[in-house]
């Protein structure tokens, strides 16, 4: 069934938790993400990356995604994630996304929100609108191990006038996150994060959740971000079970059926576990583990 972003991610802050969000590169993977979510009994966002977007076809893959969110058990968005392409962006929310990441974290503060408020302009008014102040080290697509240095952090001082300039309805921080895998552990700035959620109303949101801890996450929940996104993570799980079934459905006469049930089911039940550690009911108590 259909939802606002904003509104499941303040419902999911209401409630002390956070929102899964994952990236799906094809249309199966769309499938069983909504699998572990109605396994979960949670809402879910399908992120569609640009390079996939941007595809012969995927505007229709996004109309497929838009299609099979709707016949979901629980409350599922579509998101056209890291969209840095005007054109790409209408011609994907024409399709069926209902959310996208305007993209502008690469341009100064002042060019980014400008991006954000033209792409406004642009939009049917109920497109929900995610915007990233600061900008994250890494590959949104391959996992490179990085630390966060080389990001640009989130200034709290810049967070509110750039939420009210852009009219942003979610707000993508960078706090010591990174896209792909971390170089040793992740030292995520959960005080400025703090400052960062007194300077605006809109959800937060936390990308490169892949790798970083539970207890981390949790914090971050306490502090107003109601989505993480999460990719690295998932395609691993995905490419461990396929690489594990395939020699297997080779002797087995080349059975495809069973290798893409093996990688469904990895899927849906990492899906089902982390949206569900996003959602335990204790969430209102940072663990202090950071
Ligand atoms: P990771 O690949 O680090 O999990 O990041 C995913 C993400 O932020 C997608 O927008």
């Amino acid at each position: 069934m259909r939802a606002r972003l904003d509104d499941l991610a303040r419902a999911a802050i209401a409630d002390h938790g956070a929102l899964g969000a994952y990236s799906c590169y094809d249309l199966a993977t769309a499938d069983a993400i909504i699998g572990g979510a109605e396994r979960a009994g949670l809402p879910v966002v399908l992120l569609v990356p640009p390079v996939v977007a941007g595809r012969e076809r995927g505007a229709a893959l996004i109309s497929a995604l838009r299609g099979m969110a709707d016949a979901a058990s629980v409350a599922v968005c579509v998101q056209l994630d890291h969209a840095t392409d005007g054109d790409l962006i209408v011609r994907s929310v024409a399709a069926g996304a209902d959310a996208v990441l305007v993209d502008g974290s690469a341009l100064s503060t002042a060019e980014n929100a400008a991006f954000v408020a033209e792409m406004r302009s642009r939009l049917p008014h109920h497109t929900v609108i995610e915007a990233e102040l600061g900008a994250l080290a890494g590959d949104e697509d391959r996992a490179v191990a990085l630390d966060a240095d080389a990001s640009a952090f989130t200034d709290p001082a810049e967070a509110g006038r750039f939420v009210a300039q852009s009219g942003a309805q979610l707000l993508a921080v960078s706090i010591g996150n990174v896209h792909g895998s971390y170089r040793g552990a992740p030292r995520i700035e959960h005080d400025r994060l703090a400052r960062i959620q007194q300077a605006t109303e809109v959800p937060l949101v936390l990308h490169g959740a892949s790798g970083i801890s539970t207890a981390d996450l949790r914090a971050a929940a306490a502090r107003g971000v109601g989505k993480v996104n999460i990719n690295t993570e998932l395609r691993g799980r995905l490419l461990d079970a396929v690489s594990a079934a395939l020699a297997p459905a080779r002797l087995a006469g080349d059975d495809v059926a069973t290798l893409t049930a093996a990688a469904a089911e990895a899927v849906s039940a990492f899906v089902a576990e982390s949206l569900t550690a996003l959602r335990t009911p204790h969430l209102s108590t940072p663990s202090g583990a950071h």
